[in-house]
């Protein structure tokens, strides 16, 4: 069995009789939570069983991200050398040895999972960090997840000024990631990295340098063949791309840079099995779920503020705000997800949370310890600022000040808040919060009557875009 320190839910800070909720209100829930839960679990399964098709109403039905994490760890315990963790821990072997840069194209479920996996478990200057210093692994950087000119041109530009033909060292590969393999966005990118990368390798393979991860079939997977990629990977069928952080789509970039797949992976697999397992009165996930909900039908609370209380925390706070917008906002439902950095943003957004309309809950999330050691405010020898007198405090104390200040005054305000508490900005955090929230959103979505799955509504704009290129 492995150690799992794990987060922590408070929605003590929703409580009121007056703007709040009430304790009776989420125990009344409870029953409902629960029969939904089985349904995650098992929603297809009776579909399945009787040998029936998907009803239109339920297609897509992308369940397979909810036992991913498990399925994943149990083939690495049972046949290791051929299992795709094992694949993807020596491709990231391979890469590390072979390139300093790596450039991975995706657009939306398809890298702002490792993206935030990079910004909350790398150290935050890890690209600008000497190659010692980085163990040997690749810097990244992000790219096809938009049709900007001028940062398309910025990256290309970087990559070819740093680049030194004579140097292995200074070689640079992509990792291209679609599902569909057809997204404009990232196959736009794709041409523009594989001319700049030709150019700069004329004798190099491309096929060794490109990796690509789609479906089984497809524009990308079509390429890919024609390229003769050495290594590609597969999203697993029945995972959606803002559910897709679990598979290849996350943990191939994030080998690559050095994360530790395995820890998240067991750290999601826990929360299947605290989701699974416990009453809804002490489970993280229905908890979460429940306050939100009745904050929003009871008092309004149409917006969803998650108020990260750390730099590294911002980009799992906007890879949420993907999952859970393009996840419930259908037929005219579903809150706005809305992500802050704390303290940053008390400075530009906090005004409006504590004075503003009565429609937000503030979801915080705080990190019960810090990555690396307690930084003092210290002493310059002098004290115009005033600060000798926090000159022993440090960074975290303050922090910690500002967070119990900040929901005290929204308690004193009447603003509805939570509190989730990771153990760390690293893998245990990490696999426990995002597992957490992808199964809270499936939740909501089924309590509210919208399928999670798909986003048709995204679809449409590919439509009338391609009508306005064609001309
Ligand atoms: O969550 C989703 O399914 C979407 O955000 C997709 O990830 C995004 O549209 C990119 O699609 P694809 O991976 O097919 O290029």
């Amino acid at each position: 069995m492995h150690q799992i320190e794990a987060i922590q839910f408070d929605c003590s800070g929703a409580i009121d009789p007056e703007w709040g909720i009430s304790r009776e209100q989420i125990e009344a829930l409870a029953g409902k939570l629960e029969a939904i839960r089985e349904s995650v679990f098992l929603e297809d399964l009776p579909l399945l069983k009787s040998g029936g098709a998907i009803p239109p109403e339920k297609q897509p039905l992308d369940t397979a991200f909810v036992d991913l994490p498990d399925r994943m760890l149990d083939e690495y315990e049972v046949s290791r050398p051929t299992c795709e963790l094992t694949s993807i821990l020596r491709t990231a072997k391979r890469f590390q040895g072979m390139v300093d840069r790596v450039v991975v194209l995706g657009i939306g479920g398809s890298y702002m999972g490792a993206r935030a996996l990079m910004e909350a478990c790398c150290d935050p200057y890890f690209n600008d960090l000497p190659v010692g210093h980085r163990g040997g692994r690749p810097r990244v950087f992000f790219a096809g997840n938009n049709v900007d000119n001028d940062s398309t041109r910025g990256l290309l530009q970087l990559l070819q000024a740093t680049n030194d033909p004579g140097n292995p060292q200074s070689r640079w590969g992509i990792i291209v990631i679609s599902k569909s393999g057809g997204t404009l966005e990232t196959a736009a990118a794709l041409r523009q990295f594989i001319n700049a990368w030709k150019e700069s390798f004329p004798g190099l393979n491309l096929g060794d340098y490109l990796i690509p991860v789609t479906g089984e079939t497809g524009k990308l997977a079509d390429l890919a063949t024609a390229i003769g990629c050495s290594e590609r990977f597969k999203v697993p069928d029945g995972v959606g791309g803002r559910f897709s952080v679990f598979s290849a789509v996350g943990l191939l970039p994030a080998a690559v840079m050095g994360i530790d797949i395995i820890k998240l992976l067991r750290n999601a697999a826990w929360m299947n099995d605290h989701f699974r397992l416990t009453p809804a009165a002490t489970n993280l996930v229905l908890q979460f779920v429940a306050a939100n909900h009745l904050l929003e039908i009871h008092r309004g609370c149409h917006i969803r503020v998650l108020s990260v209380w750390s730099n590294l925390l911002e980009s799992t706070g906007l890879w949420y705000d993907q999952l859970f917008a393009e996840s419930i906002g259908k037929r005219e439902l579903g809150a706005l997800p809305l992500t802050v950095v704390n303290t940053r943003d008390l400075h530009s957004r906090a005004q409006q949370h504590q004075e503003g309309r009565r429609d937000k809950v503030i979801n915080n999330v705080r990190l019960a310890r810090t990555r690396t050691g307690p930084l003092p405010v210290g002493r310059t020898g002098w004290n115009q600022d005033g600060l000798d007198v926090f000159a022993e405090k440090t960074l975290a104390e303050i922090m910690q000040a500002a967070i119990q200040g900040t929901n005290a005054a929204y308690h004193e305000g009447g603003r509805p808040t939570t509190m989730l508490t990771l153990p760390m900005a690293d893998e245990s955090g990490l696999g426990q919060l995002m597992q957490m929230l992808m199964l809270a959103t499936v939740v909501e979505c089924r309590l509210v009557g919208v399928n999670p799955y798909g986003q048709p509504g995204v679809e449409n704009y590919k439509k009338h875009m391609q009508r306005f290129l064609r001309g």
